[in-house]
């Protein structure tokens, strides 16, 4: 058995804590740095934690210093659309110059494999649907352009220091929970559509806003493509032995290829939790698509990746145990 380490930094957040179990699942020895901004402690069970930003000169020190390294995956971000468009500079400072400060650690210390947490959002409004890697990059949000501006950076990185290689991972809609309860998303405020109609199922909240019911769709609802979280960090193991086994640098859309409409979403919760979950017609939000999907063909021919839990309903379903086991726990 290997124990290679690898430091997954926002390791503590909603898609890097479920990384962890899957590398320790894969007999990796995962470090966790997170600064818990938006991440939770409990969310990292059994893996080494450091607290801290991954911008802190002498936090990343102390880590390449006192570990031997394999690989770095890049978690950490901002990530909320409306709030990187009233408060630009948080996102360029958190998600452009803390990823460089991390990127300039890991060449000081010969650490030249680098996974990368992508988005959609880079890609902008759809101007075809499914959305492969050729897909013209203009993002609408500072989010959108924080992530694309740190994909211009790897690629210039690969040009500039031969040895360094990354695996850019544009995730659609992360969803889904780990299919054993005890790890889940908690973002707070949750802006995501799956866990705050979960919020409606419990009785947190009173209704589930469908913001646009007049998109030109079969229900009049935007359409996403949800991936359950288990799946892409199955994406992101493949892309760390694709790297390890000396593959070239890449990016991959990372989805199931398959839409749903919110009404479809919520309809489908509805059978899982059995739960009637009441809606309230909103006015369309700004820079939201009509439809949304991934063309994850290139994914699934490179790195061999394979999707296990594509239906919505399982992804519902795990979600949901996620958020019961979460509040008897915290009730106690
Ligand atoms: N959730 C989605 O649907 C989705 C979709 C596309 C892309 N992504 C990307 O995936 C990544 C993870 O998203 P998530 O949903 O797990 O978010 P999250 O907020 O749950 O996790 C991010 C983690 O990073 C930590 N963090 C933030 N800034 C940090 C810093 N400077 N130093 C150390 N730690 C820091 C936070 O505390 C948190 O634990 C992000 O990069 C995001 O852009 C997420």
């Amino acid at each position: 058995m290997h124990t290679k380490k690898i430091l997954v930094v926002g390791g503590a957040g909603y898609i890097g804590s479920h990384m962890v179990a899957v590398l320790q699942d894969a007999g990796f020895d995962p470090i966790v740095l997170d600064d818990l901004s938006t991440g939770h402690r409990h969310a990292v069970k059994d893996a080494e934690f450091v607290m801290g930003d991954m911008a802190d000169d002498n936090v990343l020190e102390t880590i390449f210093t006192k570990h031997k390294i394999q690989a770095v995956m890049h978690f950490a971000a901002f990530i909320q659309v409306n709030e990187s468009v009233k408060n630009p500079a948080k996102y360029y400072l958190n998600n452009v110059a803390g990823t460089l400060k991390l990127l300039q650690a890991m060449l000081k210390h010969g650490v030249n494999q680098f996974i990368f947490s992508s988005t959609a959002a880079v890609f902008g409004e759809p101007r075809y649907t499914p959305m492969n890697e050729d897909h013209p990059q203009s993002p609408v949000n500072a989010y959108g352009s924080s992530k694309l501006m740190v994909e211009k950076i790897l690629q210039d990185y690969t040009r500039a220091y031969p040895d360094f290689r990354f695996m850019t991972l544009r995730y659609f809609n992360a969803a889904g929970a780990h299919p054993n309860g005890k790890l889940g998303e908690w973002h707070e405020p949750e802006t995501h559509l799956i866990p705050v109609i979960l919020e409606v199922a419990s009785g947190k909240r009173s209704a589930i806003n469908i913001f646009g019911t007049d998109y030109p769709t079969p229900d009049g609802t935007c359409i996403r493509d949800y991936v359950h979280v288990m799946d892409l960090c199955e994406a992101h193991l493949l892309a760390l032995q694709a790297l390890m086994q000396g593959k070239k640098s890449n990016s991959y859309n990372l989805g199931t290829g398959h839409g749903f409409s919110i009404r479809q979403v919520i309809d489908c919760a509805r059978e899982v939790t059995k739960c009637d979950i009441k809606t309230e017609n909103a006015e369309r939000r700004e820079g939201d698509p009509t439809i949304l999907v991934a063309d994850p063909s290139l994914a699934i021919a490179e790195l061999n990746w394979q999707p296990k839990y594509a239906d919505l309903p399982t992804i519902i379903a795990h979600a949901w145990q996620a958020s019961r086991m979460n509040a008897e726990l915290s009730s106690v």
